[in-house]
């Protein structure tokens, strides 16, 4: 079963799609390498997209008071805090995303730390978040659903979620080709789900969604149907 140890611990924290490397050999060892050497440059590399530039400004400049970041990635939300923020904590589960958030360029905003970590297990305290900020995250989230209530439960209850997402598109055609792609484009894109109904993960989860833009941006339909928006906990 696992090749190592560390990857019998492994297992326990990584979802199932990725549990298959582990009975591959030599493919297995291959797709791990790839999932933790090479997407996270090709992550940061596809984000740093100008198309994305007016997105982050309008959802990440809105942010205020004490700020936690879900898959902070590379950082590259960090320029656009402006001052109204007091502290900014940034989450993710990889360590090489991370290194590169701490040596990306910083805002008006204070910097920030950063949490290596999963966004199902928040660990920081009941209501204490002003602002939980999440751009092209919520797709990659192995239980999505269990950490937008994780993000609820951080927030205090005047609190905001703040996000833009890609997600589900609302025409069959785009939403068949959506469903088709989605298995593979998560094996060589990080996790990436094409298909989520973010709108309604949103709302499930409990929270009361203030504001929702949707639409595509430039490029192909499957992957650019944008939700962007602002919720409340409740
Ligand atoms: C497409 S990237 C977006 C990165 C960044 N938010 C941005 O806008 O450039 C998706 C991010 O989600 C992170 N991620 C994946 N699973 C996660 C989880 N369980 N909890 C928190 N972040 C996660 C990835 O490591 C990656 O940084």
């Amino acid at each position: 079963m696992c090749e190592t140890v560390r990857n019998c611990r492994d297992l326990a924290s990584i979802d199932a799609d990725q549990s298959v490397t582990l009975h591959l050999g030599n493919q297995g060892r291959t797709m791990g390498f790839y999932q933790d050497h090479i997407v996270p440059h090709l992550i940061s590399l596809a984000m740093r997209k100008e198309t994305f530039a007016p997105y982050r400004r309008r959802t990440v400049s809105a942010a205020s008071g004490r700020v936690l970041e879900i898959g902070i990635g590379s950082g590259l939300n960090l320029p656009f805090y402006s001052a109204a923020v007091g502290q900014v904590i940034g989450i993710d589960p990889s360590p090489r995303l991370l290194a590169m958030a701490r040596r990306a360029g910083q805002g008006p905003a204070p910097e920030a730390t950063f949490i290596e970590g999963s966004a199902e297990a928040i660990p920081v305290a009941t209501g204490s978040i002003d602002t939980v900020v999440t751009t092209w995250t919520l797709c990659s989230i192995p239980d999505v659903a269990g950490a937008l209530r994780e993000m609820r439960r951080v927030l205090k209850p005047d609190g905001r979620l703040l996000f833009v997402e890609h997600g589900r598109a609302p025409e069959p055609g785009v939403r068949a080709w959506q469903e088709r792609l989605t298995p593979l484009w998560r094996r060589i894109g990080g996790g990436c789900h094409l298909n989520r109904a973010i709108g309604d993960l949103i709302a499930d989860a409990g929270f009361r969604v203030e504001r929702l833009d949707t639409g595509y941006m430039r490029g192909p339909r499957p992957m650019t149907y944008m939700y962007e928006g602002i919720a409340r906990p409740g």
